[in-house]
């Protein structure tokens, strides 16, 4: 399976700067990039069509959006379209992201909602799931991952089969208590929430569900990223804080 780097952003960088870190990254990773690895970057929405300009036709990079309502327009004031995301560039979106569950209140429910939605309407998409560190210290991973992944899988029209789900839809593994705070995940820990993940993808839609990538998130860091990225089950790397810094993103990429 090829692997997938993908930069959050959050709520960090203006025009200005977004297009210089993307610049800095479009120079070299075109003749860098190692075959069968793609890297996605999540900017701001004032940022996207900056960052998706400097990409343009260049082959691995792409640009996504990290939040969009689940409608195709309406009075929904303060909340953005996925054709708007689409206008501006973007190719991918970010869906469940643990900051929009926990910190917005986001429902298992509505980030299903979600995620069926930018998939009906073209845009592939990041599905992000993860346990806060109580349920982790309650044994609960399984049922947290179960759930999360269950309302996605259940929330799908009869005409968006598993088979469809390989090549646009991607899974995050991002343990709430790892991101942000400096605490990566271990090697296996990340290995059992892998597979707890990849297992739960089977059940729901069978071989379809080895072929979708589940990449690792939370404290990402240029000296973890190269031990994370070799374990067998991870298929990729959601990067935040260490995603600004071309040079530190850079690292990550090539590790
Ligand atoms: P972090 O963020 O790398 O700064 O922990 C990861 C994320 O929120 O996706």
């Amino acid at each position: 399976m090829h692997k997938i780097i993908a930069a959050n952003w959050k709520m960090y960088k203006d025009r200005t700067q977004a297009a210089t870190t993307a610049g800095e990254l479009a120079a070299v990773l075109p003749e860098i990039l190692p075959a069968g690895r793609e890297v996605i970057v999540f900017p701001p929405f004032t940022a996207i069509e900056s960052v998706a300009r400097v990409f343009d036709g260049k082959k691995g990079l792409a640009v996504g959006g990290q939040n969009f309502y689940p409608a195709p327009e309406g009075a929904f004031t303060g909340e953005i379209s996925i054709d708007m995301l689409r206008d501006v560039g973007a190719q991918w979106v970010l869906a469940g992201h643990s900051e929009r569950r926990h910190v917005f209140g986001e429902s298992d429910e509505l980030v299903a909602r979600k995620a069926v939605f930018a998939l009906s309407h073209g845009l592939k998409t990041m599905l992000c799931i993860g346990e806060k560190l109580e349920e982790r210290e309650q044994g609960s991973l399984y049922a947290v991952l179960e759930r999360q992944l269950m309302a996605f899988f259940e929330a799908r029209p009869d005409g968006m089969a598993g088979e469809t789900l390989p090549g646009r839809l991607a899974i995050a593994y991002e343990p709430v208590w790892a991101i942000g705070t400096g605490k990566v995940a271990g090697p296996g820990e990340v290995r059992e929430a892998h597979g707890v993940t990849r297992a739960l993808l089977e059940r729901f839609v069978g071989d379809s569900g080895k072929k979708l990538p589940i990449l690792y998130g939370g404290s990402v860091k240029p000296d973890n990223a190269g031990a994370l990225i070799a374990l067998d089950n991870v298929d990729g790397l959601l990067v935040g804080g260490a995603s600004l810094e071309a040079q530190s993103f850079l690292q990550i990429i090539g590790a």
